[in-house]
């Protein structure tokens, strides 16, 4: 059902109202709450749904459901979309006039998701997502292979490394797991977000996509890690597919904005502590022993991760990994992109 058919109908819908012309969702009036940008600016959303849930804890999540996997014989914690972080497009130009609310979404959430419900072929909706991303901020083209879409799909003939000119394979062009990381953690300044385009989901049961929220991380990590995560330099190694010019650089892990969330940059193996340094080697393993607890994170139900969906998200503000690829059509089309100055 679209949204513009979508009428109040019962009293939880009765205080509502609906915004402006050039979107066709209903939202509630809600009490005015502040959020903020990435940069750390208040941003006033008063018209938001009420029945948004916050991001959990990490083992005890009220936005969670245990759903048995036939597949993996276990109990798996589900990601859940707040109801006003989904939408879905009858056209291309619907799809770009509910930006705003995929902004909102965003910075609320950091998390927006839009399904597809126009016809055409995988470039139209691959064009979709490249208007939006270049409406919501700046498109990063990390690679000058490949340009701003970067296609995750098994491509064992590799790319050629912008900086040695040497071939390299990157893990998103393999059929590997690939552990809790950010995009481009070894970048100088990582994109704040990225977007998917999914054009063929795992068919088999594998690249499950996954998230963990980041604020579930410092809640469950001891102040004083927290701390020496958020206030010294760990080794940030930079992998040869995309080598710029520097073979590492020096950064904390852990970002703690005064009136934002928390965020960070991490990736195993290329983000290390100094050898001598006790207190900094002590941090990290204990992060890396919260991130290999089995309970780590939420499965992105495969409801929400089919064809011709569309999936923004906040890269600082959620480590995401997949599990490994069995269906070797599985292919998704990304994008990354810096916020927009009009929302910093
Ligand atoms: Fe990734």
């Amino acid at each position: 059902m679209a949204f513009k058919q979508l009428r109040p109908s019962s009293p939880a819908l009765r205080n509502m109202s609906i915004v402006p012309s050039s979107c066709s969702r209903v939202l509630p009036l809600t009490a005015q709450r502040r959020n903020y940008t990435p940069q750390g600016m208040p941003l006033d959303f008063n018209r938001l749904q009420k029945d948004v849930r916050p991001l959990s804890p990490l083992s005890r999540s009220a936005s969670t459901v245990d759903v048995p996997l036939k597949a993996q014989q276990k109990s798996e914690k589900v990601f859940s979309f707040p109801s006003s972080t989904l939408f879905r497009a009858w056209s291309k130009d619907e799809g770009l006039a509910q930006v705003p609310l995929y902004r909102q979404s965003l910075y609320e959430h950091g998390v927006a998701k839009i399904q597809c419900e126009f016809g055409g072929d995988i470039e139209q909706k691959s064009a979709l997502l490249l208007d939006i991303v270049n409406a919501l901020g700046k498109a990063d083209t990390h690679s000058a292979t490949e340009g701003a879409l970067w296609d995750i799909k098994n491509k064992p003939e590799g790319v050629i490394s912008q900086g040695t000119g040497q071939k390299a394979i990157a893990i998103s062009h393999t059929l590997d797991e690939f552990s809790w990381h950010i995009d481009g953690s070894f970048e100088e300044k990582p994109t704040r977000f990225f977007a998917f385009h999914i054009i063929h989901p795992d068919r088999q049961g594998g690249g499950v996509f996954r998230l963990l929220p980041v604020s579930d991380i410092v809640n469950s990590l001891p102040a004083d890690v927290t701390e020496i995560l958020a206030t010294k330099d760990f080794n940030i190694k930079v992998p040869p597919e995309f080598f710029k010019g520097a073979h590492t650089l020096r950064k904390p892990l852990l970002e703690r904005p005064p009136n934002g969330p928390a965020l960070i940059r991490y990736r195993k193996g290329v983000c290390t502590a100094d050898e001598n340094d006790a207190e900094a080697q002590r941090a990290i393993r204990v992060l890396e022993n919260l991130l290999q607890a089995e309970d780590a994170g939420f499965a992105v139900p495969a409801e929400h991760f089919r064809e011709d969906t569309l999936l923004l998200l906040d890269n600082r503000r959620f480590l995401h990994s997949r599990t490994s690829i069995r269906d070797p059509n599985r292919w998704l089309r990304r994008v990354r992109f810096h916020a927009d100055s009009a929302a910093a």
